[in-house]
């Protein structure tokens, strides 16, 4: 039943691109881990720690554990990154980067803003990225030079010119109970700039809510590959700008990001450039 509907997906979307069954097979996995996490949501009994506030349950490993079978399953020779049980298989030239649960923290609080985040890297290019929500059951998907969608509906960034005007998001990383400072210090510039600063808590929902307009641009520094690949992709392919905070063309192993609309972009670096 599972194979058969993951083999029809494989054909429709074959037939459509180059990609079609890599894109099938990622949005797949994320699918079927999606529904591990929203069964799972609200009745976690095992928390464990990976640093002072850094959790992980066991919805991000069994997420983790699923994700890796069914890519590992259909590309045996690829390799694959994940946030839980790093990197397995040999190095074809293909990575996928996955992230299994994006918002550990909200998933711990019941906070309902989390998803899985699924990128393939071929030749250090990043070529496609699935984020999925299975709260809200919003898929963000995105090829390279194909366009960006949020539920096979096409997605473009807003096209709000003025910092003043425009709703951000960022992130802090695990380590900012040690070093506030400069991260604080960035966030004062943004938030008295800006019509309004979030902090979600899930980095890769926040690239697909840039990608999609509802935000206007994100910022973040100390993320990993897995939680930008995906995303930041989805907001390339929707017409958006992704760099590190000096404005460097973005890198899924770089330690800062800034993806906005490409009118807020170099305002937002203007205001990071300076801050690492
Ligand atoms: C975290 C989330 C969060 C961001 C952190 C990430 P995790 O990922 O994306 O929004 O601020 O820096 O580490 O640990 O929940 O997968
Ligand atoms: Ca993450
Ligand atoms: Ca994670």
């Amino acid at each position: 039943m599972f194979l058969d509907s993951l083999n029809s997906k494989i054909n429709e979307r074959k037939a459509l691109t180059v990609w079609g069954k890599e894109m099938a097979v990622a949005g797949q996995a994320a699918r079927e881990s999606g529904k591990i996490l929203k069964d799972l949501f609200g009745k976690i009994t095992s928390i464990g720690k990976k640093g002072e506030i850094d959790l992980v349950t066991e919805a991000d490993l069994l997420s983790d554990k699923i994700i890796v079978e069914i890519i590992g399953g259909i590309f045996p020779r690829d390799s694959i990154l994940t946030e839980e049980s790093g990197e397995s298989g040999r190095d074809s030239g293909r990575q996928w980067i996955v992230d299994p649960l994006d918002g550990t923290t909200n998933f711990v609080h019941s906070f309902p803003f989390f998803a899985v985040s699924i990128a393939l890297r071929v030749h250090n290019e990043v070529v496609l990225g699935v984020v999925y929500n299975p709260v809200t059951d919003e898929y963000f998907e995105a090829l390279k030079g194909e366009g960006a969608f949020l539920n096979k509906g096409p997605i473009r960034v807003s096209q709000t010119g003025d910092l003043k005007e425009s709703l951000m998001a960022t992130g802090f990383p695990y380590s900012v109970y040690k070093e506030p400072g400069s991260i604080i210090e960035l966030f004062k510039r943004m938030i008295v700039r800006a019509q309004g600063v979030r902090r979600p808590g899930a980095a890769s929902i926040d690239l697909c809510y840039v990608a999609s307009g509802r935000l206007d641009g994100f910022w973040e520094e100390g993320l990993q590959p897995w939680d930008t690949a995906a995303g930041s992709i989805i907001v390339m392919e929707a017409g958006g700008i992704v760099s590190d905070y000096k404005g460097e063309a973005y890198s899924p192993f770089q330690k800062s990001i800034v993806a906005a609309n490409p009118i807020i972009h170099p305002k937002m670096v203007e205001l990071t450039s300076s801050a690492l």
